[in-house]
């Protein structure tokens, strides 16, 4: 029973009216919110985006038919208020609203649109199963807080846009309809009607046009760009998500990190009036792994890893000496306090966290008031256990916890640790914003599954100029001329200086398992462009989507994009992915075989 607006036209957001309006005659429009009759009296919260106006219908001063309408009126009807703004009565501001100190009498109303029962409340303090707000998602979005979740990312890219703009960044939109650019993870295909067999991928990043770019000419590339990757989801993780991506011309690291130093301050200012201190602390990959466990560090807080190779290398302890003996280590944490907060089973808890990521235990060593108890104290001599408390630093009331494994699983186990034993030690400032380069990164690490070394970043990243000289005899030895910016904790931007010669991209596709013909079969269009006059270059690209979550404190970016997938990779709402008809299949030339 929708009724025309019929020349009606809005004068106001309900939440934008001000003192100037009142004894004015304004008109709203939005969606009834809450409401309550007392009888000749019916109270409505009138929403839209940018507020909300509590509108009064009086009995005594309206005619018979609008009182009727106005109490036919229910939750998330979309109605039209034309009234008089007028100031509450002391005792009925609400400091808590914008529009607090006013309200609308109405005068005259139109219903435009009923609605049926909402399955979740409008509300922001909502209760809802996530599951339950994805498939209403467009009755989610109505929530404040998601709105504001909106205008938060909008801000964000309008801050993007404006800053490479006024930094000379041209935007160029790059084709979504692609062939493979192998980033790591699967391809998203998209099979061609006119090429029977033939497939398009989705791009997992402009990579590739985006390095062409510099070979036209282009100087500076930006674009907020959507990518695309099959992978497995997590909270940081979509399958679609979107790049604040960026490339520049006859630079090196340098410059292109003071470029993104500039943005990450003026976005943190603008956003947030977080003041973020320049340069930007830099820290080694290695160094990084070393103190931290992680190529992401959250320095927010301290726990950093210890090594106590040296110390026990020769203890009675075989868990120790056989992971160093196999080339590994053993490190430690000191868990300084931790005594009060950790019980005996909560470190039982902690042994069989460390075992998700592949640790075969936790040993533990608790400096209590009365003597140390420590779970390999039998194998230790007291010179021993003296040195790994000298080289932790314990004192009494820290427990130190110790991972003996190959590097890698020490670093994952220790490095996730770190971050759990900071949780439950409230040890995180989440009012800070710690902002940092790693740099140096390895060039390849060695893929176990597919018995080969892969590229740890893309395939284009150059090697550091000194290290280049090992790449076919000491692979892994290499770094890169790459750099990550982390944020908290999250690898919120990571980019590279490129390889910039025919001869080292050939190489550099042979160090990973390519020879000449099917790199060229693969990228053969992308390194002919280099025979033509490549300018060095080198780029970056943000993770919008975990930006804005960190800005917005969310805890997934699943919360961050408006309609989002989720784990299985399928849209709740439209119920995406789906089968088609019989007759698209036919035409594409696809049988499904399953
Ligand atoms: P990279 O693969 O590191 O680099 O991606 C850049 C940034 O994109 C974000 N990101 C994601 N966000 C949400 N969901 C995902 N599945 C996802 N995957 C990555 C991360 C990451 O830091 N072409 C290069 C960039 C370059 O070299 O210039 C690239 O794509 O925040
Ligand atoms: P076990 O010899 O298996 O009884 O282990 C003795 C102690 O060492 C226990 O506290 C185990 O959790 C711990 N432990 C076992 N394997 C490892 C390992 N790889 N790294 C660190 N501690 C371990």
């Amino acid at each position: 029973m929708a009724e025309l607006l019929s020349g009606w036209k809005r004068t106001h957001y309900c939440g934008a009216p001000t003192e100037s309006d009142v004894g004015s005659e304004i008109l709203l429009m939005g969606w009834a919110g809450s409401w309550r009759n007392l009888g000749s009296l019916i109270f409505i919260g009138l929403r839209d985006r940018s507020g909300v106006m509590q509108v009064v219908f009086d009995e005594s001063k309206l005619d018979k038919d609008t009182y009727a309408k106005a109490e036919s009126i229910r939750s998330e009807f979309v109605i039209a208020v034309k009234g008089t703004l007028v100031k509450r009565s002391e005792e009925m501001v609400n400091a808590n609203m914008k529009t607090g100190a006013f309200e609308l009498i109405a005068n005259e109303l139109k219903i435009l649109s009923t609605a049926k029962t909402t399955p979740i409340y409008i509300e922001d303090d909502l209760n809802a199963q996530e599951q339950l707000r994805l498939k209403y998602r467009y009755l989610d979005l109505r929530r404040p807080c998601m709105q504001e979740m909106l205008r938060m990312r909008d801000k964000v890219t309008n801050i993007t846009r404006r800053y490479f703009s006024e930094n000379g960044f041209m935007d160029v939109e790059t084709p979504i309809l692609c062939k493979s650019t192998p980033e790591g993870a699967r391809d998203y295909l998209v099979p061609s009607r006119v090429h029977p067999g033939n497939f398009y991928a989705l791009p997992q990043s402009p990579q590739l046009f985006k390095q062409l770019l510099m070979i036209s000419g282009c100087d500076r590339y930006m674009q907020i760009a959507r990518c695309f990757r099959d992978e497995d989801l997590r909270a940081d993780r979509q399958p679609e998500f979107t790049q604040i991506d960026l490339e520049m011309s006859f630079v090196d690291a340098d410059d292109v990190m003071a470029v993104n130093e500039g943005f990450i301050q003026r976005l943190m200012k603008e956003t947030l009036d977080v003041d973020v201190a320049l340069p930007l602390r830099r820290i080694t990959w290695q160094d990084a792994m070393d103190r931290f466990g992680s190529d992401k560090p959250d320095t927010r807080f301290g726990l950093e890893l210890v090594d106590v190779s040296e110390i026990v290398k020769d203890c009675g302890f075989g868990v120790f000496t056989g992971a160093i003996e196999n080339g590994g280590s053993v490190r430690a944490i000191n868990a300084e306090g931790a005594l009060s907060r950790i019980t005996r089973k909560k470190i039982d808890e902690l042994v069989e966290f460390v075992k998700i990521y592949k640790a075969k235990g936790l040993a533990w060593l608790s400096m209590k008031e009365d003597g140390i108890q420590c779970s390999f104290a039998k194998f230790m001599t007291d010179e021993q256990m003296q040195a790994i408390i000298e080289k932790t630093n314990a004192k009494v009331g820290d427990i130190v916890f110790f991972v003996a494994d190959k590097n890698s699983v020490v670093y994952a186990a220790l490095g996730a640790l770190r971050l759990e034993l900071a949780k439950r030690l409230e040890l995180i400032d989440n009012s800070r914003f710690d902002v940092l380069w790693v740099t140096e990164f390895p060039l390849l690490e060695y893929d176990e599954e597919e018995n080969r070394y892969v590229a740890m970043h893309h395939p284009f990243t150059s090697p550091m100029d000194e290290d280049i000289q090992y790449l076919e005899t000491e692979p892994g030895r290499v770094r890169a001329k790459a750099y990550d910016m982390v944020m908290n904790g999250n690898e919120i931007g990571g980019g590279s200086v490129r390889i910039h010669s025919a001869e080292l991209q050939e190489r550099m596709f042979k160090a990973i398992g390519f020879d000449k013909e099917s790199a060229w079969r693969q990228f053969g269009y992308f390194m002919e462009a280099f025979q033509y006059g490549t300018p060095p270059h080198g780029g970056l690209a943000y993770g919008l989507d975990r930006l804005v979550m960190l800005i917005t404190g969310a805890s997934s970016i699943r919360d961050v994009i408006a309609f989002p997938k989720v784990q299985n990779a399928s849209c709740l709402m439209s119920e995406a992915p789906n089968t088609v008809d019989e007759k698209q299949l036919k035409e594409l030339s696809i049988k499904v075989d399953m």
